[in-house]
């Protein structure tokens, strides 16, 4: 497979690392990995990318602007995947790649165990793209540096290539919006590149997967990568939690049911979170949460919409007309960093939290706009809620509202857009959410993380 230079030429550079906010480097022994099937699915550890208790986890020195950087880049390729929609693809061999969401920075990462005997590897989870892949021995073209064992068809007696007549290689395209190909012994290749130059081809390919010492399900598809490049951390692939057929959910939907939830955690040390699988995977809070349809979209099938309603700061509605809510397509998103509301929206919030806040304002900060002197823990954040029809509500605690940018400034972690409003992770911290796909709802809970 050839490499592409204009996906080369777009890859995330990172500014020179002013070290600038602290983040503890050293993990909190309290935080042990677990991994279980128990009645109410399958459960695992979910860290953040930049907890010291991460497999892989990115650098301590990263400073936030890289995070904003990666939401460009992941933004543009959520974009693009909307505007693809209508391409036509009997032409598919001479347009460019269609890229896929960002995935290098800002995503959450648990393990996943594969091929018999069980290995297990350190992957990025993304609910904004469908297909699981990992680098694969012999890498052919490419492999960056991994934590960990490199996975070896070779070395798993479950292992299989997938054929070219298969119907889930046909799936590929809607999975990742790239053709698939057929190498010359007759296996279907296929390529996943993301909005900030990242890329994995491979061969698309069938093992055992295993997500517990007790689950174990047969007949996994995911991508055997070739040729990876790009920014994942020391990760060894990507898990796809998408709609699509071919993501990690719909492929384990018959065996566990059609369902998942996570809670994602906090940067600090001794913060943990979890993904589960299953029916029953909104058994964490039982009783406590409160839903949101989810919302088709003809955009794209596969991303999760909803429908934002309201929003209120210090128990007052924004000064806002309340059809801006729902002017914009809404997707919600584990990958983009920062929230992006329409910009009347947006203006409103700022204002309200502004006043509320009554510190000293300080100069923006990259697109972050609305930025204060001070640090969030010592300023009184007042309380933020962002209501979804139906009536589920985020109440968002303060490091739901701002983020600390470096150690003099904190900003107000959303951004105005006039495109596709996006609930970002920064908004999610420490809340359960559930993606009851079979029941086409989204639950939030507070108090989800350890
Ligand atoms: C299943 O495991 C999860 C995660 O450890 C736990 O929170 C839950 O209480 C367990 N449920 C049952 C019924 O054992
Ligand atoms: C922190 O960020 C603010 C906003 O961009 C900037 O004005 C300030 O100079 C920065 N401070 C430090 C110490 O880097």
């Amino acid at each position: 497979m050839k490499l592409l230079p204009l996906l080369l030429a777009c890859s995330l550079l990172f500014p020179a690392a002013t070290p600038t906010r602290k983040i503890t480097n050293i993990c909190s022994s309290q935080i042990n990995d677990f991994q279980h099937l128990n009645s109410t699915g399958l459960h695992q550890t979910l860290h953040h990318p930049q907890s010291p208790c991460s497999p892989a986890p990115l650098s301590s020195d990263l400073p936030f602007s890289a995070f904003i950087t990666h939401d460009a880049a992941r933004i543009a390729g959520l974009a693009s995947r909307l505007a693809t929609k209508d391409k036509d693809w009997v032409a598919a061999s001479s347009v460019p790649l269609a890229s896929g969401a960002s995935v290098g920075v800002g995503n959450y990462i648990t393990r996943l165990g594969l091929g018999t005997p069980t290995t297990t590897y350190v992957m990025v989870v993304d609910s904004g793209s469908s297909l699981t892949w990992l680098q694969c021995a012999p890498c052919a073209v490419s492999c960056h540096p991994q934590a960990g064992p490199l996975y070896d068809p070779r070395a798993s007696s479950t292992y299989a290539a997938v054929p070219c007549s298969a119907p889930q290689c046909a799936e590929l395209q809607a999975a990742t919006l790239n053709p698939s190909s057929c190498s010359g012994s007759g296996v279907c290749q296929y390529q996943a590149s993301y909005g900030d130059g990242s890329f994995s081809f491979g061969y698309l390919s069938k093992d055992t997967v295993s997500l517990s010492s007790s689950g174990s399900f047969p007949g996994f598809y995911y991508g055997c990568g070739q040729d990876n490049v790009g920014l994942f951390g020391r990760a060894a692939g990507l898990i796809g939690l998408a709609r699509n057929k071919l993501s990690l959910l719909s492929q384990l939907a018959p065996s566990v049911g059609n369902s998942f939830a996570y809670c994602l955690p906090t940067s600090a040390a001794a913060s943990a979170g979890y993904l589960s699988f299953g029916s029953n995977s909104d058994n964490k809070n039982p009783g406590k949460y409160s839903y949101t349809s989810m919302v088709s979209s003809s955009l794209d099938a596969s991303l999760y919409f909803v429908s934002l309603a309201g929003m209120s700061v210090a128990g007052s509605p924004l000064a806002v007309p309340s059809s801006e809510y729902g002017s914009l397509p809404t997707i919600i998103d584990s990958g983009t960093v920062i929230t992006r509301l329409p910009t009347p929206v947006y203006t409103a919030l700022s204002k309200a939290v502004g006043a509320a806040l009554a510190a000293p304002s300080a100069p923006a900060y990259s697109i972050l706009q609305t930025c204060f002197k001070g640090q969030v823990a010592k300023l009184p954040v007042p309380a933020v809620n962002m209501a979804f029809a139906g009536g589920a509500t985020l109440r968002l605690t303060p490091g739901n509202v701002l983020v600390d940018v470096n150690e003099t400034t904190t900003c107000l972690a959303f951004a105005p857009t006039d495109s596709t409003a996006i609930i970002g992770n920064t908004q999610q911290q420490t809340f359960s959410v559930v993606y009851d796909v079979k029941g086409s709802r989204i639950g939030f809970a507070a108090g989800g993380c350890s």
